[in-house]
């Protein structure tokens, strides 16, 4: 076995010069995450420019007894692609593969290196007169190697399935440096256990994913969307019912936010404004799609707002005329997560729970946090077709950064028990990371947790790959991503 201090020449012959950095300077943006909420430091950040020099730097670090952390945009948002503070670790980065292998539009799928950013991918897709679905705010920097490590899910969940629903097949390099080569483009390929499946969401503890196989779909040609202002959640959800009732699955996007969410993007963004001249407590932005250029959508949502507004179910609306409004709305829904960075610690929390006990669980949950910190402040907002809420919490306006960091945890408890009282999950949609990985062992099944130990244990026995992630410690406490 090598020393740890030999790595860095040993992944030189991996890699070559080019693929190698071990300047702490230049290492910085390899150790700190997106939003500065993770940090860690390397012994080396290796940049490999293929499959096979994957499995030579995970064969080496391997032989070495040095962990490796698979690193793709670094905008996930749990903590997952950053190394600890030990300096021993080596961050395995993803961003010299952004090649497009090969784009089939008859059996309509797209091969890709897992750097590839998402929104290359989308104009991969877009060039051949296709549609690849997946759409998140960050599809600007993140990769789809991250995107399948988190089985991200995004805005068109609703219509198009979360990135497990996309792939087809995967190329991975195992934590023994063994190249697993699954890049098939089947759509029905039942011989045995789904493998793929097994590193899709597994955040990079089971191997390192290095190319995949996406569905493709029709591009969408023509769209409405609207600005819908709403007195309740409980209105929310009845909106689903009635634009799924005279649209069915033209519906692409049903996304909700908060008054207090809106107002932190009108303070911190530049160039959105009010939709709708009154104030109201909770907003959706409707959108459809069809691959139609002329498919009457405008018509329907029309319709469906109408009958909205007749049954009290929405307060007011304004449907987008031309692609510049229609950017605009999606700016304000888009601008969310980052304008919360402008007021003090985000707390962030990523939940699921039926979509017909959202009101009850928004309701149970408000109250007792107000409790826990009277004044606080609760940007929620998110994907509630999916059932999925962000429920991100900012500090009572004008109160100590600290002071609000110290309670992060009790605060990260309220929101999972009440998430739990209904059946609901702690992660929708963003993974474990580091940041539940340990409180993930108070709502999840003791057995459940002891057969993703025995995967771990079977892939990766030496436990090199991301470890630190996923599984519950000993000793884990709450945290808020
Ligand atoms: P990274 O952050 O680099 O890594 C994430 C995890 O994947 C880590 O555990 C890492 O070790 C592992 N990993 C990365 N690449 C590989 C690989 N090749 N092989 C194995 N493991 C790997 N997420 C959503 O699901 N829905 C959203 O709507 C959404 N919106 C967002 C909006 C903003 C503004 C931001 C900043 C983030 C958002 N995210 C969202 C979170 C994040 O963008 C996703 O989790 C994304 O999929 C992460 O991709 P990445 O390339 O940045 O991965
Ligand atoms: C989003 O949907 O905007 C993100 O998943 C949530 C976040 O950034 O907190
Ligand atoms: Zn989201």
């Amino acid at each position: 076995m090598s020393a740890v201090a030999d790595v860095p020449s040993l992944l030189r012959d991996a890699v070559g010069e080019a693929g190698l950095i071990t300047d702490p300077a230049d290492m910085g943006r390899y150790l700190t995450d997106w939003r500065n909420a993770y940090s860690g430091r390397a012994a080396a950040v290796v940049r490999p420019g293929t499959t096979e020099e994957v499995a030579a730097v995970v064969r080496t670090c391997r032989d070495a007894g040095v962990a490796v952390v698979p690193q793709g945009g670094n905008t996930g948002l749990c903590g997952g692609s950053m190394p600890d503070d030990s300096g021993r670790q080596v961050v395995l980065s993803l961003d010299r593969m952004r090649r497009v292998r090969g784009i089939d539009p008859v059996n309509q799928t797209v091969t890709v290196e897992a750097g590839v950013v998402l929104q290359a991918v989308q104009e991969a897709a877009a060039a051949e007169g296709c549609l690849f679905p997946l759409s998140l705010g960050s599809e600007g920097s993140c990769t789809v190697g991250g995107n399948l490590a988190t089985n991200a899910g995004g805005t068109g969940v609703l219509r198009y399935g979360n990135m497990r629903d996309l792939t087809l097949g995967l190329e991975v390099v195992l934590p023994d440096g063994r190249i697993w080569n699954g890049l098939r483009g089947l759509r029905k390929d039942n011989t045995g256990y789904d493998l793929k499946h097994l590193f899709i969401g597994a955040e990079g503890t089971l191997g390192v994913i290095t190319a995949a196989v996406l569905k493709l779909f029709p591009a969408v040609r023509s769209r409405a969307t609207a600005w819908v202002a709403l007195p309740s959640p409980q209105a929310a959800v009845d909106l689903i019912g009635i634009v799924r009732a005279l649209c069915g699955d033209r519906l692409t996007g049903f996304e909700i936010m908060s008054r207090q969410s809106v107002d932190f993007v009108l303070a911190h963004r530049a160039g959105v404004r009010d939709p709708l001249d009154a104030v109201h407590p909770w907003y959706v932005l409707v959108e459809l799609g069809d691959t139609l250029p002329d498919a009457g959508l405008g018509g329907l949502l029309e319709a469906a707002l109408e009958e909205a507004f007749e049954r009290d179910v929405a307060a007011d609306a304004v449907v987008a005329s031309g692609s510049a409004q229609v950017a605009e709305l999606w700016g304000l829904r888009e601008g969310i997560s980052e304008a919360q960075n402008f007021e003090g610690p985000s707390l962030k929390h990523d939940v699921t729970v039926p979509v017909s006990s959202i009101p009850a669980f928004v309701e149970q949950t408000d109250r007792a946090l107000q409790k826990a910190v009277p004044g606080i402040r609760i940007v929620t907002y998110g994907h509630i077709g999916d059932g999925n809420l962000h429920y991100n919490l900012s500090k009572p306006a004008g109160s100590d950064d600290d002071d609000f960091r110290a309670v992060a945890e009790e605060l990260a408890r309220v929101v999972y028990d009440s998430t739990s009282s209904f059946d609901g999950s702690i992660s929708a949609e963003h993974g474990l990371g580091q940041s539940k990985r340990d409180v993930i062992a108070d709502y999840k099944d003791a057995y459940e947790l002891e057969l993703m130990r025995g995967l771990k244990q079977l892939f990766d026995p030496d436990g090199l790959m991301n470890p630190g992630k996923v599984l519950p410690r000993e000793d884990g406490v709450a945290r808020a991503e």
